[in-house]
């Protein structure tokens, strides 16, 4: 038994010899002074004697009794008593107080604007530990317990937590909210918000009431959101096998947030770019982020709320699962957005688990996983454990090779005679290969999606037998149709590297329209893939990219501009130019098709990609579209109405000005700022700020990024000024980081947030030389906040220098750019 306060510290995890059973909270924020008080009775189990009680707390003050020991360090609180605590229960009893920081976590301020003042709201963002600047508690997923709050606020104000109001009383300027008494959850979960709001309400099919809060005079924004949320929830209560465990939800924009969207149980916080959308105001891109982000958050309601993560490894099973049902109820609710498809686009890092999207039992088993670990928390392999009962499929084995090891396999595909042969190997982005070996879902087709084979890849090799495909005709031709496509609609995380053979095989199935839209996605993605890796050349990659030509689907051509954009740095100085006009081309004919004009009855889709293929081809320096869009600008200046330059083509007209913009010709960077000043709209400002930063000119990007530590930009969007860097701007944009970082760390303390200045800027070159410099500046200023943000930067640095140096040793490219240049006309 511990003897000292001191033997707590510097452990990753509290002790569990006792627990808490039930919060009682009363809080009582000032929004004019910026800060709070608060007190807490905590209904605690003792599960063993101790002399000590060990809970979390950071950045709270005047805690009473007085015998607690603070280390602030560990964000610990000790309670020492002269008697053993016996096993039993008691009521621990705390007063304490705090900031309304302004740091966007734990319990900070936000500031909006009412009638022309500013005024301040206060909202709570706990995930994933700071629940403990709020309040002391056992700030820890697995230490559920249930939560009762209680607030006094402003009379005038809105105040709103996990649990609908049971009653409400009035003292002059002061009202008490009382809130009903919440089930099991979390900490991290639970969730505050006071401030002027509008709101508007609907009901589910089971009769929940859901709300959507706005900023007063804009809750018509979210008339989008309300809908998604009422029919997700509805979707969910079917697909979870269980109803949506609390009695109300909210869900509410908050001006300063630092992520997209935070799950709290019952009262779901967004950004307000990530909630509101307006018919004229917003882009279709804008929409269907709304949707994707509602989806999401109303998934972890279940998925992370009712069911919980044991600790933090297992965050990704949250994360994971969230936006993989999101992207499965959004499909369901627009079918016409080939969500499912953008989904795979987009996730080209981090774990899918569409492995098992394959097979049918999951359903089932995830009511079933839902069911058992309600209201309590579970492991990784608790859901494996689930599914494999529910399937009868080796699924723990299986997917431990996936979970428990870093990276995924690349299949070498070969054809030898008939027999298909293959080989895995770990791929790793830098060119090496690990030690890694996983049991692989090998699905193959040949010549048509009706001839499908499928096997377990167990070992380092494996062998398809592939005869009936690849018999030749009498006179020993081999048909000219055969193609084998390897990982069907990309259903597995692994790549594939196709022989010669193979791949021209491929090539000429895409080109004559064999192929799914996923594996047409997947193939591009892999060979981009592999060419950064260096196992194959950029050389081969133009000539893949040259048989999309014809492509008109938007999930493909995104990709294909991901990849464009990546490609055309500065490994070719000589040559850049004319692989620009390569991509220029491989892009133009459906650009020119959509136009920049909104056609009546036209797809979501086209809508997207019409915005997609004008940015990538401001981008990629296509005069026509930067003198279009410049002109379009023009108009839009004079009549922000103007039917020429609606929400979705907006930022590629941004991107234009900004392309042509020096400091002797600045006319659009002020006029830039000046719509920017004069708007309300979170994605309109988001759009501009995207743009401030893309000028080719130095001083201007300089001056876009002091403009960013003003406080006209809110620390929430300095990621947007920082994603938008122009090639060009990146030097400068290292010299003003390394001027401003201590500003710059003291100011956005948040991991998320700090890592994007280093993600943004440092990610931008491509050499090793820049790396150890990045490297000596950093030396002796690392903090845990950014480590793995700069260590990520610094390996995507070397690894860009080292494609460069394959790149410069491709004798043959120069040579195929033109030949493909020519071909191309
Ligand atoms: N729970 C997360 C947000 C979060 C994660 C906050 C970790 C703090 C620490 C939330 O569910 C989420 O994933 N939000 C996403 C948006 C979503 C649509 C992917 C975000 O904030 O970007
Ligand atoms: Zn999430």
């Amino acid at each position: 038994m511990a003897a000292s306060p001191e033997e707590f510290r510097g452990q990753a995890r509290l002790p569990h010899f006792a627990s808490p059973l039930r919060y009682d909270l009363r809080l009582r924020p000032d929004l004019t002074a910026c800060s709070f008080s608060g007190a807490a009775a905590i209904d605690v189990a003792v599960s063993a004697p101790t002399r000590f009680l060990v809970l979390n707390a950071a950045e709270l003050s005047d805690l009473a009794p007085s015998e607690v020991v603070q280390f602030e360090e560990d964000e610990i609180l000790v309670m020492g008593f002269d008697r053993e605590l016996p096993v039993s229960e008691g009521v621990l009893k705390m007063n304490f107080t705090g900031t309304l920081n302004d740091q966007m976590r734990g319990f900070y301020r936000s500031k909006y604007e009412c009638n022309g003042e500013s005024r301040n709201m206060a909202v709570t963002q706990f995930e994933a530990a700071d629940a403990r600047r709020c309040f002391p508690c056992w700030d820890e997923p697995a230490f559920k317990a249930k939560f009762k709050l209680t607030l006094e606020v402003p009379s005038e104000l809105v105040a709103l937590s996990n649990m609908p109001a049971v009653e409400e009383t009035v003292n002059g300027p002061l009202k008490t909210v009382y809130y009903e008494e919440s089930p099991l959850m979390s900490t991290y979960l639970v969730a505050i918000v006071v401030g002027s709001f509008d709101y508007i309400e609907s009901s589910t099919s089971q009769g929940t009431k859901v709300h959507v809060y706005t900023q007063v005079g804009k809750c018509n924004q979210g008339t989008f959101a309300l809908d998604v949320a009422v029919k997700s929830l509805d979707l969910y209560k079917d697909y979870f096998g269980t109803p949506y465990p609390l009695p109300k939800l909210d869900m509410i924009a908050i001006p300063d947030f630092a992520a997209g969207a935070m799950e709290n149980y019952g009262l779901v916080t967004y950004r307000e770019t990530a909630l509101l959308y307006d018919e004229l105001l917003s882009s279709a891109s804008n929409k269907q982020q709304v949707a994707i982000t509602v989806a999401h958050e109303l998934a972890h309601q279940w998925f992370g709320n009712l069911v919980t993560m044991e600790w933090w490894t297992h965050l990704w099973l949250n994360e994971g699962f969230a936006s993989w049902v999101s992207y499965l109820a959004v499909e369901y609710l627009f079918p016409e957005w080939n969500n499912w498809t953008q989904f795979l686009d987009e996730t080209t890092s981090g774990l899918r688990l569409d492995a098992l999207a394959e097979s049918h039992p999951i359903e089932k088993a995830l009511a079933s996983y839902i069911k058992k670990y309600a209201y309590s928390n579970a492991k990784t392999e608790d859901l494996w454990a689930v599914l494999e009962e529910e399937s009868g499929e080796p699924v723990k084995d299986l997917m431990t090779t996936w979970t428990k090891q870093q990276g995924y396999p690349v299949i070498y595909a070969k054809l030898n005679g008939h027999d298909l042969e293959l080989e895995q190997a770990q791929f790793l982005s830098d060119g090496s290969s690990g030690p890694g070996m996983w049991i692989v879902p090998i699905t193959s087709c040949c010549g048509s999606y009706d001839v499908q084979k499928k096997f377990l890849l167990k070992d380092k090799t494996g062998k398809l037998h592939v005869k009936e495909f690849t018999a030749s005709s009498a006179d020993g031709v081999k048909d000219p149709n055969f193609w084998i496509k390897l990982n069907i609609d990309q259903t597995g995380f692994y790549r594939v590297k196709y022989d010669d053979e193979l791949a021209a095989g491929l090539q000429n199935a895409i080109k004559s329209k064999k192929l799914s839209l996923m594996d047409k996605i997947g193939i591009v993605d892999d060979a981009y893939a592999l060419s950064v890796a260096r196992k194959q050349t950029v050389t081969s990659l133009l000539r893949l990219l040259n048989a999309y030509r014809d492509e008109s689907d938007y999930t493909v051509l995104s990709h294909v501009c991901l990849s464009i954009s990546k490609i055309s740095v500065d490994a070719t100085p000589d040559l850049s130019k004319d692989i620009k006009q390569l991509l220029i081309n491989l892009l133009l004919p459906t650009a020119k098709k959509l136009s920049w004009d909104r056609k009546a009855g036209e797809s979501h889709l086209d809508v997207m990609l019409r915005s997609l293929l004008l940015i990538a081809l401001v981008k990629l320096g296509h005069n026509e579209t930067i003198s279009e869009g410049v002109r379009r600008f023009h108009i839009f200046l004079g009549d922000r109405k103007t039917p020429l330059l609606p929400a979705d083509t907006r930022k590629a007209a941004y991107l234009a000005v900004m392309r042509t913009v020096s400091t002797s010709n600045r006319a659009g960077y002020d006029a830039l700022l000046k719509i920017y000043r004069e708007t309300a709209e979170a994605q309109e400002k988001s759009r501009i700020l995207g743009s401030l930063s893309s000028s080719p000119d130095k001083d201007i990007v300089f001056e876009a990024l002091n403009f960013m530590l003003t406080d006209e930009v809110r620390n929430q969007d300095s990621f947007y000024i920082l994603g938008g860097i122009s090639l060009e701007g990146r030097e400068v944009a290292w010299t003003w980081l390394k001027k401003n970082w201590d500003y710059v760390l003291k100011t956005w303390p948040s991991s998320s947030l700090i890592s994007d200045f280093i993600n943004s800027i440092v990610s931008r070159f491509a050499s090793e030389a820049k790396a150890a410099e990045v490297s000596e500046f950093f030396a002796g200023r690392i903090k845990p906040s950014f480590e793995r943000a700069l260590k990520q930067s610094l390996e995507r640095v070397r690894i860009s220098a080292r494609w460069i140096e394959s790149i410069q040793s491709e004798t043959n490219l120069g040579h195929t750019v033109h030949e493909l240049l020519q071909s191309g006309v």
